[in-house]
């Protein structure tokens, strides 16, 4: 970042573990300052913040649950507290990741109405009406990156309604980028396809055979990294991206192609 240049804010939910961890990082490298938020696990999340601050850069971790919508305009207060009393009273934010999520396999025939409410609570009731406050509180020239899921593309059987309500969001997405155009604000999808996470029970980490055959049906021939995903989001945060709007950019190092 150039000297005199004010720094940039970006709120990452989920960003305690993870994939939004590495995010997080990745854009504290680039000199932003970052508001993480976590569920459960406010340790990680401080630890997180912590390292960002290690980094030259301000930070703060807020718990935050996407799956209680009555929470979010509590939330939205919180923010604006945060950003005035710890980022040198800032009443305005950069860019929003919409990263943070759950995942589990269920088979259709197995699904019942409380799973529904969970996966869409999370996954699109959360992520619309969050992002319709943090798009009130942010700069002209900002940016919004919705993490989704390459395998609303290629079908995973167990995950119909986690990839349904990652596909629904990709559309919101292209709406957020026509509605917010005119202001500078960019809006995209990026869809990463499997990294050994703690994700859904940690699938891909504890299952040798399942990374063997991600391996073989990756172009690249290896599995994802956090980094390769949160490397992306940067570039997404960037000035580099500015004319990238609307757009679903699938990160999987070329599986199923
Ligand atoms: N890993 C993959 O293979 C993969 C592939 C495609 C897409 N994705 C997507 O990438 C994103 C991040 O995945 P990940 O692999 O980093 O998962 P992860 O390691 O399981 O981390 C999930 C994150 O989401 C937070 N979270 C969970 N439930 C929440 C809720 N109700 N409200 C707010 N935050 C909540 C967690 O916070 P706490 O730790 O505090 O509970 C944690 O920070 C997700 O949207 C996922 O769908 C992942």
């Amino acid at each position: 970042m150039a000297s005199g240049e004010t720094r940039k804010i970006a709120v990452v939910t989920g960003g305690n573990r993870g994939l939004g961890k590495d995010m997080a990082l990745s854009l504290a490298q680039a000199g932003m300052d970052v508001l993480l938020t976590f569920n459960t696990n406010r340790d990680e999340g401080e630890a997180v913040a912590e390292e960002i601050r290690g980094l030259g850069g301000q930070a703060a971790a807020l718990r935050f649950d996407l799956a209680d919508i009555g929470a979010i305009a509590g939330f939205t207060d919180t923010v604006r507290a945060v950003l005035r009393d710890s980022f040198d009273g800032a009443e305005r934010i950069d860019f929003l990741i919409n990263n943070a999520g759950v995942g589990r396999a269920i088979p259709i025939d197995q699904l019942t109405e409380a799973d529904f409410d969970i996966f869409a609570g999370v996954h699109f009731k959360g992520v619309v009406f969050l992002t319709q406050k943090m798009l009130r509180m942010m700069n002209d020239g900002g940016g919004v990156v919705f993490v989704t899921a390459a395998a609303d593309r290629y079908n995973v059987p167990g995950y119909g309604l986690y990839a349904a309500c990652k596909g629904a969001v990709e559309v919101f997405a292209r709406y957020v980028a026509k509605e917010y155009g005119p202001r500078g604000i960019r809006s995209n999808t990026l869809a990463p396809g499997g990294v050994a996470t703690d994700f859904a029970g940690a699938a891909i980490r504890n299952n040798p055979a399942l990374q063997a055959m991600v391996i073989a049906q990756t172009a690249m021939g290896r599995l994802a990294e956090p980094h390769d995903i949160g490397g992306l989001v940067r570039l997404l945060c960037s000035d580099d991206a500015r004319w990238l709007t609307g757009q679903r950019l699938e990160a999987t190092g070329g599986y199923n192609i």
